[in-house]
C-alpha cells in the first residue's frame, strides 16, 4: 500500500486548511495508508547547526523519505506560503549526509492545496510550486488546486465545501494516486 504524508501549513486549531486536509484524507480513501508530519519542533535554518543534524530534523527527513508522495495543504500568508513551511522544505533541500549530494526532496512525488478569501490562495500556490520544484521535487502540477472559503467561515470556522469543490478534491485525489504509482 502506498504511503502519502499530508503537510499541514496551519498551525491554527479550527484552521480552514486543516478541515480542507481532512476531505482531501477522505477523497484519498483506504487504498492509500495517510499520514500527517508534525514539524512544529523543526529549528530555525541555521547552517551553524546542520551537522550532526538535529534529531527533529533526522526524524522529519526519515518520515518524508519513507513516503510514496507528500501532498502540502497551506494557507496564504501575505501573497505567499507562512514562514514554517519554507523552513522545512529548506531543510528537505539539504544534503542528509556531509559530503554529500543527495536530499529527501529530490524527486519526491509532491501535490498541493490551499484554501483562503476569493484569490483561492493562487499567489500562495504559485510561489510553492516554483519552490518545490527548485528543491527538486517531482511536482504533479505547477499550481496545485485552490478554493475559495464560504464566506461564514471568517465567521464561525466551519468549512462547508460545495460540490463542485467536492469533485476537484476527489479529482485530485484520483490523479495523485495515478501519479505516485507510476
Ligand atoms: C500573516 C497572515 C497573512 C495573511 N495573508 C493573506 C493573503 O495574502 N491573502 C488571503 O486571502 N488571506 C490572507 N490571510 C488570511 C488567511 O487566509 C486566513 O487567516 C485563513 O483563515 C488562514 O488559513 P487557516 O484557517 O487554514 O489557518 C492572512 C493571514 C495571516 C495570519
Amino acid at each position: 500500500m502506498k504511503t502519502v504524508l499530508m503537510v499541514q501549513g496551519s498551525l491554527r486549531k479550527e484552521s480552514f486548511n486543516r478541515q480542507l486536509m481532512a476531505a482531501i484524507q477522505e477523497a484519498l480513501g483506504s487504498e492509500v495508508e495517510l499520514k500527517e508530519l508534525s514539524y512544529e519542533d523543526l529549528p530555525l535554518m541555521n547552517q551553524d547547526i546542520e551537522w550532526p543534524t538535529p534529531q527533529p530534523v533526522q526524524r522529519v527527513r526519515e518520515e518524508v523519505k519513507a513516503a510514496d508522495g507528500l501532498w502540502v495543504v497551506s494557507p496564504q500568508y501575505n501573497a505567499s506560503y507562512p514562514g514554517h513551511v519554507k523552513n522545512l522544505i529548506d531543510w528537505l533541500s539539504r544534503p542528509v549526509a556531509q559530503g554529500d549530494s543527495t536530499t529527501v526532496a529530490k524527486s519526491k512525488k509532491v501535490t498541493f492545496s490551499g484554501i483562503a478569501g476569493r484569490t483561492a490562495a493562487a499567489e500562495m500556490r504559485e510561489k510553492l510550486g516554483s519552490l518545490l520544484s527548485f528543491v527538486g521535487m517531482d511536482v504533479m502540477s505547477a499550481m496545485g488546486e485552490g478554493f475559495v472559503v464560504n464566506g461564514s467561515a471568517w465567521s464561525d470556522n466551519v468549512v462547508v465545501l460545495d460540490d463542485v469543490q467536492k469533485a476537484s478534491i476527489k479529482a485530485q485525489a484520483e490523479q495523485f494516486l495515478r501519479f505516485i504509482e507510476a
